[in-house]
């Protein structure tokens, strides 16, 4: 079977809001994305050239709604359609609008972890508006693809075996965290020279998960030490909510801060993360850490008000299941 590791990407994660104005400030004003206004009822930011990384639509949602992997070639994304039809789940065509709105070409859309749908597109459509951004630098995506993503689940094997099913991704290592006495172990995954594409946050010694959101957080990469210093600035002058301090992960061993994005989960800015190139790809084993952190990461003022909604959370969740793809969960490789 065709092995479809280092030819998938992370392109862009759809969001499901109502706060258009505070999203305009946060994520234009304190993150520093190229802000794109041009279509009526959606907003979308740039980190590149590439016309969307993140489309934001209206509704009450308050969360991440879908995933966009971008495929190499047409092979790649046909094996995609033919593994997740294969297994029984249904593969949705997308309307020409529907992609336009994302900047992609040969858009379908299949059920994923968690209730996060994922979406696959073979092209992204590349802007001619100059980029407009607090970034001098920019941001790292490419090949890498626009950064990552983090999801709580209950199902921890199930989703690891699904996107190996589905991309051929790869374990990258595992990092055990003690939080208030509870072991959190994450799987990090990766499906290109990113260390990893997608992070598994195993809450299953809780009753219910205490995420609200499908995505707990999604992480974006800064090319300077400055400009995600300078976000993590704007972010606390404008009034934005920082969940962690800047600090430095284990693993990866790349620095970064989490705020609040007005929806509520959270976004990463990262800086300078290893990655597995080829030279490191065939001789990589994973390990596990201890402990997210070297040093940092530090929550940022928690009070009672954050730990009353955080009960509130975990009490709107309890009301309802976590929705997983069994169909796709078989093989891990
Ligand atoms: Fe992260």
């Amino acid at each position: 079977m065709t092995d479809l590791f280092g030819n998938v990407h992370l392109g862009y994660v759809v969001i499901e809001t109502d706060k258009f104005g505070d999203w305009r400030r946060f994520g234009r004003d304190a993150i520093g994305m190229h802000l794109d206004e041009a279509l009526s009822d959606v907003m979308r930011f740039r980190l590149d050239d590439n016309e969307c990384r993140f489309l934001l639509q209206r509704g009450p949602a308050e969360d991440v709604t879908a995933l966009g992997w971008q495929l190499d070639d047409h092979n790649t994304f046909d094996e995609v359609v033919s593994r997740v039809s294969g297994h029984g789940v249904p593969v949705t065509e997308r309307s020409a609008e529907e992609a336009a709105l994302r900047g992609v070409e040969r858009l379908v859309r299949f059920p994923g972890p968690n209730g996060l749908a994922q979406e696959i597109f073979t092209r992204a459509r590349i802007s001619d508006t100059p980029l407009d951004m607090q970034v001098d630098g920019g941001f790292v995506t490419g090949e890498d693809g626009l950064g990552h993503v983090a999801i709580t689940t209950k199902k921890p094997h199930q989703m690891r075996g699904y996107y190996s099913t589905v991309f051929d991704a790869r374990l990258s290592d595992y990092i055990d965290e003690n939080v208030g006495g509870m072991n959190l172990k994450i799987r990090f995954l990766r499906v290109n020279e990113r260390h990893h594409s997608v992070a598994i946050a195993n809450v299953q010694q809780l009753k219910v998960d205490p995420i609200r959101t499908k995505a707990q957080h999604v992480n974006i990469q800064a090319a300077t030490l400055d400009d995600m210093l300078s976000a993590y600035q704007r972010v606390r002058e404008l009034g934005f909510t920082i969940a962690w301090s800047v600090g430095q992960h284990t693993n990866d061993r790349s620095l970064s801060f989490y705020s609040v994005t007005p929806s509520g989960f959270e976004l990463e800015v990262g800086w300078n993360p290893v990655t597995v190139g080829p030279e490191r790809e065939a001789t990589w084993e994973p390990t596990t850490y201890q402990g997210i952190s070297i040093w940092g990461h530090t929550p940022v003022g928690e009070t009672v008000v954050t730990k009353l909604h955080q009960f509130a959370n975990v009490m709107r969740n309890a009301r309802h299941a976590e929705v997983s793809v069994p169909e796709l969960t078989g093989a891990v490789r």
